[in-house]
């Protein structure tokens, strides 16, 4: 049976990576996406979008444009030193057609979407969680709609990225975060204990670079991404966080370690703002699952999914 997922996004160069993922495994569809301000402007992410979707030869699907600005706190800057002034990496890649912007707010395609897909729509969200927090509040039944949502967010035993305790999609607003991981419903949180280990290399970069379009795209847009974290890594590669939550979701990346927790996020304004503290305590016990938490944290998986990805982008040039 097909999956229907909606992804909120702030596309963003390993967004991009997952939207192209997802859109190569079959018996997934790619209901809707909503953007959302982190990487990019928000609106600049629906464009980014646009441009992956055109890409791909999928211009039907649509796109909406979100929150421009955090929950309460004042906005972060934007992410361009890691995805490029234009989100992107700054690879010259031509005008969206901006017509094709769904005219609806983010918000009311998530609620058109949640109907028209009651008690089986997925949520993937790659981005802050300032949509998915409004929603909420617009409409505390929400959840009684929605299947589940994985998350591609958070530092549960390993240092942040965005600050040392945070990672970005917290970070650019943790008051978003608290509201979503707190409200009840089933959600996967795929931290960057996975994320990191999952990196793009210049290996893979020169076979995509060598195939159609879309490998030519995702070795151009990578090319920023792997500047920015070449120091970091100690070597050319770049992480595919938003990949990996898309690979959870699809079922490509095992989880070996997921246990049910508690999970809160720090929301002062010291030095761990927008930590996401995971109760794993039970580490000592094989991580049982904690009565009535509803957040299951992905602290490992089997490894090697990124050769997967790379044959699912080749194959949307096949
Ligand atoms: O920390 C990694 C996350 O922040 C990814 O979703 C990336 O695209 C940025 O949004
Ligand atoms: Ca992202």
């Amino acid at each position: 049976m097909t999956v229907s997922v909606l992804v909120d996004c702030d596309t963003g160069i390993d967004d991009a990576v997952a939207l192209l993922y997802l859109l190569a495994v079959p018996d997934v569809e790619i209901v809707g996406i909503t953007t959302v301000a982190g990487n990019t402007a928000a609106r600049a992410g629906a464009l980014n979008t646009l441009r992956v979707l055109a890409l791909a030869g999928r211009t039907g699907i649509p796109v909406a444009v979100g929150a421009e600005r955090p929950l309460l706190a004042d906005p972060l800057p934007h992410s361009t030193h890691v995805h490029g002034a234009d989100g992107m990496g700054d690879a010259g890649l031509g005008e969206a057609d901006e017509s094709l912007v769904d005219p609806r707010p983010a918000l009311r395609l998530l609620d058109d979407l949640s109907r028209e897909h009651e008690g089986r729509l997925r949520i993937l969200a790659t981005g802050a969680l300032t949509n998915l927090a409004l929603a909420l509040r617009a409409d505390p039944s929400l959840p009684s709609r929605i299947r589940d949502v994985v998350v591609m967010g958070g530092a549960a035993e390993v240092p942040g990225n965005r600050t040392p305790a945070a990672e970005a999609n917290i970070a650019h607003d943790p008051e978003a975060a608290q509201v979503v991981l707190s409200a009840g419903w089933p959600v996967t949180l795929v931290p960057l204990d996975v994320t990191v280990p999952e990196q793009l290399t210049e290996e893979h970069c020169a076979r995509l670079a060598e195939g159609g379009a879309v490998g030519r795209f995702v070795a151009a847009i990578s090319d920023h991404y792997m500047d920015f974290y070449t120091p970091i890594l100690g070597r050319r590669a770049a992480p595919q966080h938003d990949a990996l939550a898309a690979g959870v979701l699809t079922g490509e990346v095992v989880p070996t370690v997921c246990p049910r927790v508690r999970v809160e996020v720090e929301c002062g304004n010291g030095p761990a703002r927008g930590a996401t503290v995971a109760d794993t305590r039970g580490r000592y016990r094989g991580h049982p699952d904690q009565e009535g938490a509803t957040v299951r944290v992905v602290l490992r998986t089997t490894g090697g999914f990124v050769d997967r990805l790379v044959a699912r982008l080749e194959s949307l040039d096949a």
